[in-house]
């Protein structure tokens, strides 16, 4: 009798059943696959890819896979392990309510979270409406002309300010003047900022704003002590000899106090948290920067702007093409590339649902809170500060006692010094806690007694007399189901990873899994203190120092720090610790950063920031790195050589064959190689840059290890070192000595001397809430897994490029004619032939229902084609299907069967208005404008509009709400009646 053989009990857990969820294809479409490029294993398409000198000898050391459910128990034990106390330590963190209905179809809705950054502006048009009411939210309220799409925190923002000023400024000055009064963090990023660009930084006091010569001030409003300044005099005087003003301001104390921009204001930032986004531990959240219109040029970070279609219909646009504009290389004026979209849209949300009476409501509550605490506590003989919209100053008292009385209650109070502690009071403060909090001090609280006997606590000088908000967008959506559907509507309009496969190269648009998002929004997560002192926060250590862990073991580095909330602020911190290293080896005068013209525009950006020089080193035919250019500038420059900074694989997508050549020559000149880790996601399990002589990388948690996109943000861009760096890695909020942070502090900190650059980031561990997700990804894939994503991921490219080879070139290979883990598709010949353009290609895609891969970056007249591994082969063709048929168009303008100019291309993408209208006027079918394929009978996005004119949004530079008037004219314009 013949028996088969069971599968085990192990075998069916399936503990690895996560590994072919996240990875497209399956083992017959992997073999399929193989067999179109020529190999019969992946191991050996990888042995064919990678250059056997960076190839690890070993398999990583990190567990196995687990399943979800397993994962999920492991993340909730850590979570559980952090304990929710009520935090009432305010210092620019406070508690909020995010609505639910912004909490599911937002923040958990894949719709929004998996988007890509606007830059095709037709797909985008739904999360540019919620930017724009982002921006013209934080105008409003700072009484200011123009503002930003978000920036990455506060700290990071007044840094901006500083250096925006200086650039905007008259003044010859070098110093700029930073209130003592601002939060600690803030003083801090910006104190890192001013040392590496070597702006001089006055600290003082806010009287002695007027008497310094400074080209700008920081102040504070209100400031961190939760005083309400009067600073109109300050103000005009600082105007007087030709100085900026920088605000640093709360959003809700804005709804009832005078907006910056109304007493003299230039340049206001801010956190925008405290609207419906969760503590998360310090991040993320969204900053924003609002200033006057003069200085929108240089204004850092992006910027959405109203422009028109091809119809003439209004349509948003990223204005200024603002990542250009700021990041131009070695003329940059910032690095900010990914900010806080997610974030700006749930704060934009919450503006949108509560209006301005709404917001004016909860500011109100606060208030009246926060007076009524102060009454009973006065009443009680204990001293509070006057003029305060949210948090009080209580002074002459015993700090430690207090904080002792505060923990057994399971509360959280700010530690200003052994004799004061500050109360910041904020939405989620109830009647109840005002109770508790006076009790702490003795006191009694009877809280409509003391409400009908007290005053307002604002000071009448600056109570708020201008109305914000009063776009018709803020005062429409306040029930549920007009909110819901407003934001359905929104997402309707775009298109994101859950419609379709997003191929952009360098961006690495994978899988964004359930089960990795899932723990972000536990309250163990999300409703943490940044400041919470560190016996509250154990679970987030673990989490901290496995991730670091598992970070370490994947790049072959010494230590990690996951503060830098960007790719591009972990460039600023690793470039900062290259600086600090030379200096501390008395070799402070190597500045040269050697970049190669391949490279992304934040490299240069960035090195600039940290007071380097950049030389551009040249890429040859093949598009590596010109070997003999880079020794030629080494030699060059080798006294005053500090780094190179390359990207491996390159941004060519090509694994360099001399990388550890390249290594050993900057170390000959005494330099440092820095790695850009953007394109980890093609050398995790199978390469690690920190073992073949690189000494210094960021990664993208957000590219490479799962973290959605969002939009656009957030990020989280983890600087990762060999050891000799590892001293000089940012330094967290504990390691501040006390008196550096103008005597403000938490309890629990634990000050130490540190050779650290200082704090990059506003919260010590980044946006450390969504941390989460990359540990859940290295957790549910193990080792095997994460090799294996790696290995399909350079499958899933090299595929594309075979099976498109027929129709485009790729512009390069690499060893065996392959690619990496990315190609570019030349599409400059058939601009010379046809007229055709990569951008016409990139707007013929959206007819077919996809987002463009990367237009003309590195190369201009490029498309640059990223799948990643998630995407299975089904997708993979669906794509490809798409791209033989536009080649077929471009075809037919060559043989003359369609016009040069009046062809499908030319006009995409194509609106279901277009194509439905009375009148036909084109020289190509509507059959072929709307369905090219088939398929697309059964299944088809519509772009919202008609191609979006690049240059009219420029020329004609507008960033905040639409007056409704204007798309009513567009209304009319379209309204032809269709029925006789
Ligand atoms: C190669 C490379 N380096 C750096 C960055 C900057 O990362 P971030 O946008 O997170 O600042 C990017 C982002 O696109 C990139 O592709």
């Amino acid at each position: 009798m013949s028996q088969t053989k069971n599968p085990s009990l192990r075998d069916l857990e399936h503990h690895d059943a996560f590994i072919a969820r996240h990875i497209g294809p399956n083992d017959t479409e992997i073999a399929q696959m193989l067999r179109t490029i020529g190999y019969d294993s992946l191991e050996a398409m990888t042995d064919a890819i990678v250059p056997g000198k960076i190839k690890s000898p070993a398999p990583l050391d990190l567990p196995m896979a687990v399943s979800e459910v397993e994962a999920l128990a492991k993340i909730r034990a850590i979570a559980d392990k952090n304990q929710v106390f009520k935090s009432f330590i305010g210092q620019g963190y406070y508690g909020t309510h995010t609505p639910n209905v912004i909490l599911r179809n937002i923040l958990e809705n894949p719709a929004w979270y998996t988007a890509y950054t606007p830059y095709q502006a037709e797909i985008s048009q739904g999360r540019m409406e919620a930017l724009i009411n982002f921006q013209t939210m934080c105008a409003d309220l700072t009484g200011m002309e123009i503002a930003n799409a978000s920036l990455l925190d506060e700290g990071t923002a007044a840094a901006e300010a500083m250096t925006l000023a200086k650039r905007s400024g008259k003044s010859k000055s070098n110093v700029f003047f930073v209130s003592d009064r601002v939060h600690p963090q803030t003083l801090e990023v910006i104190r890192t900022r001013a040392e590496a660009m070597g702006i001089d930084l006055h600290v003082g006091s806010d009287a002695d704003a007027a008497n310094i010569d400074s080209y700008g001030v920081l102040l504070q409003y209100p400031d961190t002590f939760g005083h309400i300044g009067d600073y109109k005099t300050l103000a005009d005087s600082v105007h007087a000899r030709g100085g900026i003003v920088c605000v640093a301001t709360d959003l809700l104390a804005l709804t009832l106090i005078a907006a910056p921009g109304d007493w003299g204001a230039d340049i206001v930032v801010g956190n925008t948290q405290r609207f419906g986004v969760p503590y998360g531990f310090g991040g993320p959240h969204a900053a924003f920067m609002a200033c006057r219109d003069a200085y929108k040029r240089s204004m850092p970070g992006r910027l959405i702007g109203v422009s028109i279609d091809a119809e003439g219909k209004k349509a948003y646009r990223l204005t200024l093409q603002t990542r250009e504009q700021h990041i131009r290389r070695e003329k940059a004026t910032s690095n900010i590339c990914t900010a806080q979209v997610l974030l700006a849209v749930m704060a934009s949300m919450y503006a949108v649902y509560h209006g301005p009476e709404g917001l004016t409501r909860i500011a109100r509550r606060v208030h009246r809170l926060t007076a009524i605490l102060a009454a009973a506590l006065g009443k009680a003989g204990v001293a509070v500060g006057k003029d305060f919209f949210d948090t009080l100053h209580i002074t002459g008292v015993d700090g430690k006692a207090i904080l002792a009385k505060a923990e057994v209650a399971r509360i959280n109070l700010r530690r200003i010094d052994d004799a004061s502690v500050s109360i910041s009071l904020d939405e989620t403060s109830t009647r109840a806690d005002v109770v508790a909090l006076a009790s702490l001090f003795g006191a009694e609280a009877d809280i409509d007694a003391l409400d009908a006997a007290t005053a307002d606590a604002l000071p009448a000088a600056v109570v708020r007399k201008s109305a914000f908000l009063t776009h018709p967008v803020f005062n429409t959506h306040h029930s549920e189901h007009e909110l819901l559907r407003y934001m359905r509507a929104l997402a309707d309009k775009d298109l994101a990873m859950d419609r379709t496969m997003i191929p952009l190269g360098s961006c690495t648009m994978k899988l964004n899994a359930t089960a990795e998002m899932i723990p972000v929004t536990w309250p163990e997560f999300g409703q943490i203190h940044p400041l919470a002192p560190a016996s509250q926060t154990t679970g987030y250590r673990e989490l901290i120092d496995g991730l670091e862990a598992m970070l370490v073991e994947c790049t072959g580095y010494d230590a990690v720090s996951l503060q830098p909330n960007s790719g591009a602020q972990g460039e600023y911190a690793g470039l900062l610790a290259i600086r600090a290293y030379h200096r501390s080896r008395g070799e402070g005068h190597r500045d040269i950063c050697l970049i190669p013209e391949s490279a992304h525009g934040t490299n240069p950006a960035s090195a600039q920031m940290c007071g380097m020089q950049v030389v551009v080193t040249k890429c040859d035919a093949n598009g590596n790195v010109d070997l003999e250019d880079m020794r030629r500038n080494a030699e060059k420059y080798s006294d005053r050589l500090a780094a190179l900074m390359i990207t491996y694989p390159s941004t060519h997508g090509v694994f360099e064959e001399d990388i550890v050549a390249i290594c050993d020559i900057v170390h000959q000149h005494g330099g440092q190689v820095y790695t850009d880790g953007a394109n980890m996601n093609a050398l995790v399990g199978v390469a690690k840059p920190g073992k073949w002589g690189s000494d210094v990388s960021h990664l993208n948690l957000h590219k490479t290890f799962c973290i959605p996109h969002g939009g656009g943000g957030p990020g989280v861009g983890p600087c990762a070192v060999k050891s000799h760096l590892e001293p000089f890695l940012p330094r967290t909020y504990a390691d501040i000595p006390v008196g550096e942070d103008q005597k403000a502090a938490t309890h629990g900190r634990t000050p130490h001397n540190s050779r650290s650059v200082g704090m990059v980031s506003a919260a010590s561990f980044g946006s450390a809430s969504i941390l989460p997700i990359s540990w859940m990804y290295i957790t549910l894939m193990g080792r095997e897994g994460l090799r294996r994503a790696t290995q399909v991921a350079l499958l899933n490219a090299n595929y594309i490029a075979k099976r498109l080879s027929p129709h485009y070139e790729t512009l390069y290979t690499g060893r065996n004619g392959l690619v990496a883990h990315e190609c570019i598709l030349d599409l400059r010949p058939l601009k010379d032939t046809t007229g055709i353009s990569a951008e016409d290609v990139a707007k013929r895609l959206i007819d077919f229902g996809f987002h463009a891969p990367t237009l003309s970056f590195p190369v201009a007249g490029t498309l640059m084609v990223e799948p990643t591994e998630s995407e299975s082969q089904q997708e993979l063709d669906r794509f490809i299907d798409a791209m033989i048929q536009i080649r077929d168009e471009i075809r037919a303008i060559e043989d003359g069967r369609l016009d040069r100019e009046d062809n499908p291309l030319k006009h995409a993408p194509h609106t279901a208005t277009q194509v439905s209208a009375t009148e036909w006027t084109h020289a190509y079918p509507r059959e072929l404008a709307a369905f090219p394929l088939p398929s697309l009978k059964f299944q088809k996005y519509w772009s919202p509009v008609a191609r979006v004119d690049n240059i009219y949004g420029d020329k004609n530079v507008f960033c905040s709400c639409v007056p409704i008037n204007d798309f009513k004219e567009d209304i009319e314009a379209f309204s032809e009646p269709n029925v006789s």
